[in-house]
């Protein structure tokens, strides 16, 4: 980089005092040689998320008049600056969080810019209303709430229900392209019959005719059991060298993510299965489903088990293994691949030194409860 004279950088100051900017000075801050994400590879254990949200449940009522929603969202260090509120991101474009609904609660209805999905942790006997859809689930299950409609949420059972949500808040919020509506109702008015959109799909291999058009929001729920069985048909064969066997949540209609600006995969690692290195444009927010091992993100090994949470923010190099022996790992992730796509900024690199793996230099610490 050049170095200015004293004159010069007097002349910079000036320029900055009148709102104007110097580009010769500023450039390598505009046309990096590679992405500098503002996000930092981090893990949050489940353990640290539950205990708060557990004081959350006794300090928090949901409903009309009280709080909106009740969840404990992830911030990302690297982003804490940001204002307002870090942006909301665990990414520099997704929002996650979990959530947590109890018996008799109703989470009101509202609507908003920011495209949202879920993934259904713990608990029975919690449904959504999605656009005039009661939609039930469980445990395993991914919801979409896309873009703009109206949504609720309930639990009928006798324990609280949580799951992960995922939002494209971050990204909205540097578009600064918000808006919300709230909904007059306690509860939206139902208009079609219930799981009506999985009653129409079924698994999604088929369409009904009526569907021949592409329709932005075909399906609003994706079973577990559904995506369990896609996962033991890939296992059948070699697993992906880089993701095991892994596969995304598409919408039925048009073949392409089932959200139109979050994509959502589902990955299962074999025992002992020692992923290779890979980096990529798009970000991403892992949660384990199921299993125990680790991650390696830019050289340093993240351990994860059973609930935990997990941010790879862009062009960070990273690698998966399953530690255990004889149980298989399952990580839902969700990334923004569609939002990097639509704008052709997607490139993906595989690490070719060290025969694929990276070298660990040091081991996350997480806080703990
Ligand atoms: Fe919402
Ligand atoms: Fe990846």
């Amino acid at each position: 980089m050049a170095e200015w004279s004293k004159e010069l950088l007097e002349f910079h100051e000036e320029l900055d005092s009148v709102n104007l900017g110097p580009l010769w000075a500023h450039i390598h801050h505009m046309n990096t040689t590679q992405p500098k994400a503002k996000a930092v590879p981090y893990l949050w254990k489940t353990e640290l998320i539950n205990s708060y949200l557990n004081r959350a449940e006794k300090l928090l009522e949901v409903g009309v008049g009280s709080a909106e929603r009740r969840a404990v969202y992830l911030v990302n260090p690297g982003m804490k600056h940001l204002q307002p509120i870090a942006w909301g991101g665990a990414t520099q474009t997704l929002y996650a969080a979990v959530q947590a609904v109890k018996p008799g609660e109703i989470a009101p209805p509202h609507r908003h810019t920011a495209t949202a999905l879920r993934f259904v942790m713990k608990g029975k006997g919690g449904f959504g209303r999605v656009d005039g859809e009661k939609i039930t689930f469980e445990p395993g299950d991914y919801l979409i709430t896309p873009t703009w409609s109206w949504h609720d949420h309930t639990n009928l059972g006798d324990e609280t229900v949580f799951w992960m949500d995922c939002l494209d808040t971050p990204f909205i919020m540097a578009m600064d392209v918000s808006f919300t509506e709230f909904h007059p109702d306690k509860q939206q008015p139902l208009l079609v019959p219930d799981d009506f959109s999985s009653r129409r799909y079924q698994g999604g291999m088929v369409r009904p005719i009526s569907d021949r058009q592409p329709k932005s929001v075909a399906l609003g729920r994706y079973k577990w059991g559904l995506a369990k069985q896609a996962l033991d048909g890939l296992s059948e064969f070699d697993p992906d060298p880089i993701d095991g066997f892994a596969i995304e949540y598409i919408n039925p209609s048009n073949g392409k993510d089932a959200n139109n600006r979050i994509g959502a995969r589902m990955q299962k690692l074999p025992p002992h299965f020692k992923g290779r290195a890979h980096r990529h444009v798009h970000s991403n927010v892992y949660h384990v489903f199921k299993g125990q091992g680790y991650t390696v993100m830019n050289g340093v090994r993240f351990d994860w088990s059973e609930g935990d949470f997990f941010a790879v923010p862009p062009w960070t190099w990273h690698e998966h293994v399953n530690t255990s022996a004889d149980e298989e790992a399952f990580l839902f992730s969700t990334n923004d691949l569609p939002i990097m796509e639509a704008f052709d900024f997607e490139r993906q690199e595989e690490y070719d030194q060290n025969n694929g793996y990276q070298e660990i230099s040091d081991v996350f610490q997480p806080i703990n409860v």
